[in-house]
């Protein structure tokens, strides 16, 4: 079999959720790109970018969906859901009602997918340390009661980014 072949045999679909302005699409465009978007107007629909992994030595790829917190822009749910084996749910340590959120956000992920969908609770713009309004502790709670990975990142300095999607990646591979 050739490395091309060899590429194609894992391909996980991945989504964001979480609500508007957490930082759903810095943290893919760090990720795919090492980009940042000071000023990232909010998602319109449904983007995905396709991202070479390599966990345990072989290459897979993660197709990471992003979509709009707000209601009014999203995509179809279910089509959004559909086949998704990782979720990244995505809050801004910064502001609480984000936080406040994840209950809803756990709900409507495990309405829409398959129970086994890889979760992690991701604390994003981390950078914020004067504006913090949920502690690391509170996140870890919240994570460990509901059976979910957790990771404090920054789409703007980077720390952990990487490290959020190899971690779901890596379970469900
Ligand atoms: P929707 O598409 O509306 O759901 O929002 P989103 O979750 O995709 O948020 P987006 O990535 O557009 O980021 C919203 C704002 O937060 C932008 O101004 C980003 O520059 C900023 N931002 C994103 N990540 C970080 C971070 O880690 N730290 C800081 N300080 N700002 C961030
Ligand atoms: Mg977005």
């Amino acid at each position: 079999q050739s490395g091309e072949e060899q590429t194609e045999d894992y391909l996980f679909k991945v989504v964001l959720i979480g609500d508007s302005a957490v930082g759903k699409s810095n943290l893919l465009a760090r990720f795919a790109r090492d980009e940042f978007y000071p000023n990232s107007k909010s998602t319109i629909g449904v983007e995905f970018q396709t991202q070479k992994m390599e966990i345990n030595g072989k290459e897979v790829k993660a197709q990471i969906w992003d979509t709009a917190g707000q209601e009014r822009f999203r995509a179809v749910t279910s089509a959004y859901y559909r086949g998704a084996v990782g979720a990244l749910l995505v809050y801004d340590i910064s502001r609480r009602q984000t936080f406040d959120s994840i209950g809803r956000w756990l709900n409507e992920l495990q309405t829409h997918s398959d129970m086994n969908v890889v979760t992690i609770l991701v604390a994003n713009k981390s950078d914020l340390k004067d504006a913090r309004e949920v502690s690391t502790a509170e996140g870890k709670t919240l994570a460990e009661a509901q059976d979910l990975f957790f990771i404090e990142t920054s789409a703007l300095d980077s720390s952990n980014v990487s490290a959020a999607f190899q971690t779901v990646v890596r379970e469900i591979f």
